[in-house]
């Protein structure tokens, strides 16, 4: 089983935030919706745009470059040209410490 890996302390993260990692080269993008926290690939499925500068509606983010949406909780896609959802990796807080890992090679 991956590792988990240590992102930020939960006070650096305030709510309505989103900060982009690096886990184990795969960028992610965190957030902190209302006190939940949500991660995600940094890549749209569409044509491997950066999503971390889109803008958040709701639970979804609008892809920057062709308006694509994904929802961030589930990583499916909500409107297209995307029809491919993004990953999304387990969010845990530890001692005050958010820590994503990434499961895909479990
Ligand atoms: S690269 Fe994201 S919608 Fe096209």
């Amino acid at each position: 089983m991956s590792d988990w890996i240590n992102v930020t302390a939960l006070d650096q993260l305030a709510e309505g935030e989103r900060i982009v990692v690096d886990v184990d080269d795969v960028n992610v993008l965190i957030f902190n919706i209302k006190g939940e926290f949500f991660a995600i690939e940094d890549v749209c499925t569409h044509d491997g745009s950066e999503i971390a500068s889109g803008c958040l509606k709701g639970e979804d983010i609008e892809c920057p470059r062709h308006g694509a949406r994904f929802n961030i909780r589930t990583g499916e896609v909500t409107a297209p040209p995307a029809y491919e959802p993004i990953d999304t990796f387990p969010v845990q807080v530890i001692n005050g410490v958010i820590q994503v890992r990434d499961p895909r090679w479990d």
